[in-house]
């Protein structure tokens, strides 16, 4: 029995590597010994592997599973909607789920946002900001404001006008150049006078839109003040410029707010969402319009805003993703994201000082929190490309029961239904990680 059931797993990794792409991965990494994990179930912020062995998903999957892993009713809501009515054209007619989503939206988002444009991923959320703020110009008369800021550093998806925007190195653009014309690139994510700058220089009579994360994930979750936020808000009110807050990742309590402008008092006039939107339990983003960006496609049939998807407000996902904002709200997640969270980051505060020779930073907000690690802190020593630090965190991180993104930066990105004691957990595998990375390198 027990060899059947190793032959079932190796049939399937087998297969795997022979006929599944996985994402952004170099495939011939994942032939070598155990490298590939095939995932099995979940149950709360555990998922288990094809070998039965049992992890912390450390990184909510990707910053998505909000409400934890095996939720019946999610399942229950999406069996329902299925047997009533599974699909409508979205392009003609609205269904029950979407208007009630769209309405609960309206009123948790920052004041302003108004009406919802369902798609099925951030990079599409972001795909329809982009063409809502371009034609939103356009049908004011204006076509000759085309470009598109965002900063260094920035992700924001892989579909074209969303790959143009990124400025990350976690993405390669070169085989895809040209980007798209106009995507100019801002530096600093701390300070707007620079921002301030590149307006200028770039001619803001030429400017469509600005994008940027509210707190970024992608340039290691440094929180910047109200009053930058704030001065990003003038500056695009003075030039006529639309303001785009990407919250695929921030959205749905990730920061300890709903949203993460919130922190900063300031209203987009778009809002990209997605992720912890359905916590994964079915695909669904949305690009969030204020009245101001809405209003601006009233008028005859060439002011509607171009572009649909077959899958957009998909009833089911549409149903599903409501369901799982009820149960972030009954169950107190967005409090409970800020609470533990702040007992994370008290708690990494303290690992850092039991690790001071390699741990050279902690910060973050909410469950979205990060270590930073360096070969000799006191030198300010960063690791070199042959340490090959991204393989021996990880490894530490699997061998720890940890499931997340490893290397120079560990990111502590849990579902927001976390504990106290499995925040505990997470610390004390932590501190096990730690020790075998400065065992590795020869650090004591
Ligand atoms: C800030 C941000 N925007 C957009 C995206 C793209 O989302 P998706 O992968 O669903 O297309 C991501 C993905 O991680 C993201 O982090």
């Amino acid at each position: 029995m027990a060899t059947e059931f190793a032959d079932g797993i190796k049939d399937y990794i087998d297969r795997s590597l022979q006929h599944l792409w996985i994402h952004t991965i170099q495939q011939d990494e994942l032939s070598q010994d155990d490298a590939l994990l095939v995932i099995k179930s979940g149950e709360g912020i555990y998922l288990t592997d094809s070998k039965d062995r049992q992890y912390i998903d450390l990184m909510s999957g990707l910053w998505v599973v909000a409400v934890g892993h095996g939720r019946r009713k999610l399942a229950d809501v999406a069996s329902e909607q299925m047997s009533k009515m599974s699909f409508a054209n979205p392009f003609s007619y609205a269904t029950e789920p979407a208007i009630d989503l769209a309405t609960r939206l309206a009123e948790i988002t920052p004041e302003g946002i108004e009406r919802a444009f369902f798609v099925n991923s951030g990079s599409e959320a972001v795909e329809a900001a982009l063409r809502m703020a371009k034609q939103w110009h356009h049908n004011r008369g204006d076509s000759k404001k085309y470009k598109v800021l965002s900063r260094v550093g920035s992700y924001h998806g892989t579909t074209y006008a969303a790959m143009s925007v990124n400025h990350s190195s976690y993405m390669n653009k070169a085989p895809f150049e040209p980007m798209m014309p106009g995507a100019i690139k801002t530096p600093s994510i701390l300070d707007a006078s620079f921002i301030e700058q590149v307006i200028k220089d770039e001619k803001p009579e030429t400017i469509a839109a600005f994008i940027a994360e509210p707190i970024s994930t992608a340039n290691g979750s440094h929180v910047p003040d109200s009053s930058y936020w704030q001065r990003l808000r003038e500056l695009c009110d003075e030039h006529n410029i639309v303001l785009i807050a990407d919250e695929v990742i921030n959205g749905f309590g990730r920061t300890g707010k709903w949203f993460a402008m919130e922190h900063f008092g300031v209203s987009p006039d778009i809002m990209t969402v997605a992720k912890q939107l359905s916590s994964g339990y079915a695909p669904i983003a949305a690009a969030l319009a204020s009245e101001k960006i809405s209003d601006g496609f009233r008028g005859d049939a060439s002011k509607a805003l171009v572009g649909g998807s077959t899958w957009g407000a998909h009833p089911v996902s549409c149903a599903v993703a409501l369901a799982n904002l009820d149960i972030i709200a009954d169950e107190g997640l967005v409090e409970n994201s800020e609470r533990t969270g702040a007992y994370i980051a008290s708690q990494l505060e303290e690992l850092q000082k039991r690790h001071s020779k390699i741990v050279s930073d902690t910060r973050g907000i909410g469950l979205m929190q990060i270590v930073d690690l360096k070969r000799n802190v006191e030198a300010g020593e960063e690791f070199r490309i042959d340490d090959e630090v991204g393989k021996v965190v990880s490894q530490a991180m699997r061998d720890n029961g940890l499931l997340s993104r490893g290397g120079a930066s560990i990111q502590i990105a849990p579902p927001l239904v976390i504990n106290r004691e499995e925040a505990d957990e997470i610390v004390d595998s932590l501190d096990q990680v730690l020790d075998t990375v400065e065992s590795t390198y020869g650090i004591g």
